[in-house]
């Protein structure tokens, strides 16, 4: 049997996440064989920042690299589907950064190139493994809630508040057709039906684009970067800034969620309440260590996060005892440990506790819905092909 430490790792995209990937890797005890950047150039100087031996200079030679076992794809949005296909052509395992596509049509066939593989496949919908995250969606499929009825929330930013803030982001050609849901309310929409078990049926979606124009620097910039340039040019922008969207899940529950880039002091604030017919469930990432359970004929409680207080799924997503906070970075460290146990494995588990390449499909379905309720202006169904089963439909 393989160990952990006999396993190898390449991480494409040296940016904001590509540096927590290589980070949780070591953590973990992953060996990270070197890293891809956007030129040779700054690869190796990131490589060096990072400590990490190689930078190769493409792809191509990362993936004659025997000693490469998974490939971690933390590029822009646009390269995730060439350079996944091109990574389990070449029989590798692959970690990739949401959003798994820049639309529907094309994950759909990076879900069958990952099953016909027989790769390890997984899209990095990290938010899924805070430990009280795993632990509510077993209270919920235990029935501790009772019957899902009512899922709302948001996911708010305001680091695209100000017409000079600008990011490869706001270039649909690079992040997509739909910005602040694809970036951010990806993951919501991706938790919320991972938490409750339920598929989302169908969408109606308000976008809205409050700033028509923005500068663009001339010139990289870092995410999150609040450096400004001094030559820019005016861009028009067609992507959303915030969203409004109402939903309805596989069982009957209704969701509502708002997601925005503009929030001025919302650096990272996601939030969610689900309210069943028994009790209520709410956790906010700013207090990721704090679940509060609501009651209707007893006091409320909040749990704080405590291996020896959740179940088997929570404790196995835990690194520190009790009131040790663990935050976004360890969700990565939480994810990848799930991952590379299959990796050893060498195939994916029957039921994968990260998000597979089927779970960043179904999300884009959601998202293309999403695009096209807002253009239509009424509720549109996610099509899936075959409908997802639901409990007590027939197969
Ligand atoms: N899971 C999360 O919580 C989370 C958080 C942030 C970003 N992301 C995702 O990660 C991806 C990267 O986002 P980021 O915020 O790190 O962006 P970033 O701009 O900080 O980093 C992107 C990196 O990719 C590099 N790059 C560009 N073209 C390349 C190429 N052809 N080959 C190799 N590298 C190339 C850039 O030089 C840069 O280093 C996006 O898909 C984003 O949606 C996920």
């Amino acid at each position: 049997m393989r160990k952990i430490a006999d396993v190898g790792a390449a991480v494409i995209g040296t940016g904001f996440i590509g540096t927590v990937h290589v980070e949780q890797l070591r953590r973990i005890g992953v060996q990270v064989r070197g890293v891809l950047g956007s030129t040779p150039d700054r690869g190796r100087a990131r490589a060096d920042a990072l400590g990490v031996v190689r930078a190769y200079e493409s792809l191509d030679e990362l993936l004659d690299d025997p000693s490469v076992d998974v490939v971690h794809v933390t590029s822009p949005n646009h390269l995730h589907v060439p350079q996944t296909t091109q990574i389990l052509a070449a029989g590798r395992h692959v970690v990739c950064e949401k959003p798994l596509a820049m639309g529907a049509s094309e994950s759909a066939a990076l879900v069958d190139q990952a099953s016909l593989s027989g790769r390890v496949n997984a899209v990095n919908f990290n938010m899924r493994f805070y430990p009280l995250h795993q632990h509510v969606r077993e209270l919920i499929a235990g029935g501790d809630l009772g019957d899902v009825r009512f899922v709302t929330g948001h996911y708010f930013q305001d680091w695209l508040l100000l017409e000079t803030d600008w990011n490869w982001r706001l270039e649909p050609d690079k992040g997509g057709s739909l910005r602040a849901v694809g970036d951010i309310g990806s993951h919501w929409l991706d938790l919320a039906t991972f938490l409750t078990g339920q598929p989302i049926e169908a969408v109606m979606a308000d976008l809205t684009t409050f700033l028509p124009t923005r500068a663009q620097p001339q010139g990289p910039v870092e995410t999150f970067s609040t450096d400004r340039s001094t030559e820019t040019i005016e861009q028009p922008m067609a992507t959303e800034d915030v969203a409004s969207i109402l939903l309805r899940f596989a069982n009957g529950a209704r969701g509502a969620v708002s997601v925005s880039q503009i929030s001025a002091g919302r650096k990272n604030s996601l939030q969610w309440e689900i309210d069943g017919s028994n009790a209520a469930a709410a956790w906010d990432s700013e207090t990721p260590d704090h679940l509060w359970l609501g009651h209707r004929e007893a006091p409320n409680q909040v749990l704080m996060r405590n291996p020896a207080l959740m179940g088997p799924a929570g404790q196995a997503a835990a690194a520190l005892p009790g009131g040790h906070v663990e935050g976004f970075a360890d969700t990565f460290g939480a994810l990848f440990r799930a991952v590379y146990a299959d990796v050893i494995a060498g195939h994916p588990s029957e039921r994968p506790p990260y998000a597979t390449f089927a779970d960043g499909h179904d999300e884009m379905l959601v998202g293309d819905a999403i695009a096209e309720s807002a253009r239509l202006g009424r509720w549109v169904d996610v099509a899936r092909v075959p409908a997802p089963l639901t409990a007590g439909s027939v197969p």
